[in-house]
């Protein structure tokens, strides 16, 4: 599989209310990412579905739409070597109580359901994900 170098990410709509967008956005700079295409937006139940779907048979697919559609998000391609695993350390384990110090989540998250932020787990994942935000033009 090849490696882009590139990860999606979006900021969730629990970090967007608590105003951690800016220094969300910090950290993942200061981490040495490049902000490759950015938009605020919001998802409808539908668009939400679509981007979920992998995860329609899990049991907290239903709370995962109506938590992912309750606000304003941030969607974002991100770049730099090894992106995908390197963002993902970054952000720390899926559930904040099991993050290391100093991840995203960790300081930014409150609970697995709520978890402030979004990486792409591989990077065929992060293509299809991009893809699904942006166009090619939309890529800087
Ligand atoms: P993320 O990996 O960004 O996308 C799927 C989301 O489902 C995940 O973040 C969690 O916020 C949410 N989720 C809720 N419950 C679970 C669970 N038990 N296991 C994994 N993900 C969960």
């Amino acid at each position: 599989m090849k490696n882009t170098n590139r990860t999606f990410t979006m900021i969730k709509p629990d970090a967007m209310r608590n105003g951690h967008m800016g220094s969300i956005l910090t950290h993942i700079e200061k981490a040495g990412f490049k902000i490759l295409a950015m938009k605020l937006t919001k998802l409808s139940p539908n668009q939400a579905k679509e981007f979920y779907n992998i995860h329609k048979e899990r049991p907290f697919f239903n709370d995962l739409i109506d938590y992912i559609t309750s606000g304003p998000i941030v969607a974002a391609i991100l770049e730099k070597e090894n992106a995908v695993e390197e963002f993902r350390n970054l952000i720390g384990n899926t559930n904040p109580k099991e993050a290391q110090e100093g991840t995203i989540r960790k300081i930014y998250a409150k609970s697995i359901d709520a978890n402030a932020i979004h990486g792409s787990d591989s990077d065929e994942n992060a293509e299809i994900e991009s893809n699904f935000h942006f166009s090619k033009d939309d890529i800087l």
